[in-house]
């Protein structure tokens, strides 16, 4: 691929939307061409994918069914939009990707690893991004200084075990791809996590 893919990960309430609204303010400040876009999401069909998923009706999903979700949403961005605007040479940046499965499927829900990775693999064959930012913190931090859990929200729902599985999930993939991984330190300040983004893309040469 010509263009370079960047994703971010991170437990619920760690600053990411934040971190990349940032990010995307100063990329239009320097002139950087990039392309934002989302998981699940970021086509019509894959939002209409994350329609299902996240509904809060759907509470009889089973984990199996949930993990094909996203990877059936993914594999439709990953060939409709992503592969096409890194042909072009694009720098891509997605909010969340194949890390979020392994960390809250293949992780918190049980499924394990192996699955979730054998569903992926066979979705994506492979297609890995160039870097991907992970927002360090943990989610009893996280939670503390967003003022507690959003009751609307499904996923935050799920409780503190839950939530502890993530991000251990995290670490681990953290540690098994660390040639790809960027782990950043979010306990400071938005200004701080963002200075550190920054040059943490600068020495990898993306910005
Ligand atoms: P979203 O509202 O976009 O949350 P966030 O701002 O935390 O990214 O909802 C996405 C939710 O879907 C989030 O709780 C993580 C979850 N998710 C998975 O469980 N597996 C996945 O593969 C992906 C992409 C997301």
């Amino acid at each position: 691929m010509k263009g370079k893919f960047i994703t971010f990960e991170g437990c619920e309430g760690v600053g990411k939307s934040r971190q990349i609204k940032l990010l995307e303010e100063y990329m239009k400040k320097n002139n950087v061409d990039y392309l934002l876009t989302r998981e699940p999401g970021g086509s019509i069909i894959s939002e209409k994918i994350r329609g299902i998923i996240l509904d809060k009706e759907n509470d009889k999903m089973t984990p199996a069914c949930e993990a094909l979700l996203y990877a059936s949403a993914r594999v439709q961005l990953l060939d409709e939009v992503l592969k096409p605007e890194l042909e072009k040479g694009r720098l891509v940046i997605c909010d969340r990707y194949v890390d979020s499965s392994l960390a809250y499927q293949g992780y918190a829900r049980g499924l394990g690893y192996e699955f979730v990775a054998k569903i992926n693999d066979y979705a994506l064959k492979n297609f890995c991004p160039d870097y991907t930012v992970f927002l360090k913190l943990t989610p009893e931090e996280a939670f503390k200084r967003k003022g507690g859990v959003d009751k609307t929200d499904r996923v935050e729902l799920l409780g503190k075990e839950f939530h502890e599985k993530v991000y251990n999930g995290y670490l681990e993939l953290a540690k098994k791809f660390s040639d790809r991984f960027i782990v950043i330190d979010a306990s400071g300040s938005k200004e701080e996590t963002h200075q550190k983004i920054i040059n943490a893309l600068k020495e990898k040469g993306i910005l």
